[in-house]
């Protein structure tokens, strides 16, 4: 593909702008073959964040960097720190040392290239294979060469200060956080203070190694110091990592957090004013017959209305103790409400499960109210006693809640009713498990099996 082609499908650049590139990259192979040197054109691509090899040219008397040819291909700024801090700030950069994205080191230059307006349209690339060191040195300076490129391509800037407080090194990041923060350019050999005066307190603390946080601007930074005093030298490094992202993003997520607490605690006054509702409705207008089912329909307003209340009292907004909500639920049954016919108990067991999706905890509550509601005012004769147990089962992925009791046993309603209704579509739709209900030996056994991780 051409120099225009490529412009035109990936960037943004002006017909002038891609007359400029075209009449510099017929002269590309002049400058290669006068360098020895791979030389290249890339610009910024219209989406995302990195740039395209546009143009390519290798000195005739060189083996190329490159062991394919890359026009058309992507650069990235993580491999190519160079580049785009050129792109951004149109300053030139030179750099001893660098990694091409195929592995290979080279000695690298970069100029921008600028069109209309001045503005930065492309960069010049000059790129040279560093030559291979004598056999004997190699072995010994291979890993120090690596070492020395990984500041290179580090995110955080990092500084390296001599007793002075001189800047003695900094790398590409630290370079651009200082003509992001201080509008200037950072000169090695200058007094760190000059740039960040807030450093004065970190580099007179007695410790060796200190970690920071610190407001410089509207930004948030971690500065890390660490020490190298010895014989020789007498040097700080100081690693600045910017935390503004992050703390926005913690910032936002309390908020958010705080909003859904505030949420549910509106749900949860508006189900209990609900429920005095229906209660005062009974007390004073309802017929005799019709006070059963609102009974029952306060009941389940009210068992959903605790869910809301556990959820509020505990430490996360989306998620239950499933245990304690049961507990609760079966407990309000069993011991407030009124059955004074016959002596109940009931006992929770199995696996403990301390949080789950609170919408999940909504369904199952409202499914273990109705199961045992119905024990309590189905199971048991007049008179006798009963005993009503709540077993949790984890099971791979599936939790089954069972639900059973010592009574008479389950046969099918005559009438037709709502509470078993209402279980099985909670079940099948909500919690999208299965139900199942029949009579046991002694009493009745009912089952409820989800997936209980979302
Ligand atoms: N634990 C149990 N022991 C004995 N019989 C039960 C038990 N659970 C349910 N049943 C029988 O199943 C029938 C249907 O229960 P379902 O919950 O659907 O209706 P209900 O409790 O009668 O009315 P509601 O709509 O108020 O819940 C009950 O009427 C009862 O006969
Ligand atoms: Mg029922």
């Amino acid at each position: 593909m051409t120099v225009r082609e490529l412009c035109e499908m990936y960037t943004h650049l002006l017909d002038k702008d891609i007359q400029i590139l075209e009449n510099l990259s017929t002269n590309l192979s002049l400058i290669a073959n006068l360098n020895k040197a791979n030389v290249f054109i890339d610009c910024p691509v219209r989406e995302g964040k990195h740039a395209i090899v546009v143009a390519e040219a290798c000195g005739h008397s060189v083996k190329s960097v490159y062991d394919h040819p890359v026009v058309g291909k992507f650069a990235y700024e993580a491999f190519e720190p160079a580049v785009f801090y050129v792109l951004r700030t149109g300053k030139d950069m030179f750099v001893n040392r660098a990694l091409t994205q195929e592995g290979a080191m080279v000695q690298q230059s970069v100029v921008p290239v600028k069109g209309e307006c001045n503005r930065v349209i492309a960069v010049l690339i000059m790129e040279k294979v560093i030559h291979e060191e004598p056999e004997t040195s190699k072995q010994f300076d291979r890993q120090d060469q690596q070492n020395s490129l990984v500041p290179e391509f580090i995110e955080e800037s990092i500084f390296l200060i001599n007793n002075q407080n001189r800047l003695v090194y900094t790398n590409p990041a630290a370079i651009n956080l200082v003509s992001e923060i201080c509008l200037t350019d950072c000169v090695l050999g200058e007094s760190v203070f000059d740039y960040f005066p807030g450093f004065a307190d970190v580099l007179a603390s007695k410790e060796d190694i200190l970690v920071k946080e610190m407001n410089i601007g509207k930004k948030i930074f971690q500065i890390k110091k660490f020490h190298l005093g010895n014989k020789n030298s007498n040097e700080t490094f100081i690693i600045i990592r910017d935390l503004t992202e992050l703390r926005d993003k913690e910032r936002e997520l309390i908020s958010k957090s705080v909003a859904i607490r505030e949420i549910h605690h509106r749900v949860k006054n508006n189900l209990q004013t609900v429920a005095s509702l229906l209660r005062l409705q009974m007390r004073i207008g309802a017929p005799e017959e019709s006070k059963p089912h609102l009974l029952v329909s306060l009941n389940r307003v009210l068992s959903i209305s605790s869910v809301y209340e556990i959820i509020l009292a505990s430490s996360q907004v989306d998620h239950v103790d499933l245990l304690e909500l049961i507990r609760k639920i079966g407990d309000m049954i069993v011991h407030t409400e009124e059955h004074a016919r016959q002596s109940l108990s009931i006992e929770y067991s199995g696996d403990e499960l301390h949080s789950i999706d609170s919408d999940i905890g909504i369904s199952v509550a409202l499914v273990v109210n109705e199961l045992i509601h119905n024990c309590v005012k189905h199971a048991f004769e007049e008179g006798t006693e009963g005993k009503i147990t709540v077993c949790f089962q984890k099971d791979g992925p599936e939790l089954e809640i069972q639900v059973r009791d010592d009574g008479i046993g389950y046969s099918q309603a005559l009438k037709p009713s709502l509470g078993l209704d209402i279980i099985r579509m909670t079940v099948e739709n909500d919690l999208d498990g299965e139900f199942s209900i029949h009579r046991i030996k002694e009493g009745t056994l009912a089952s409820v099996r989800f997936p209980y991780k979302r």
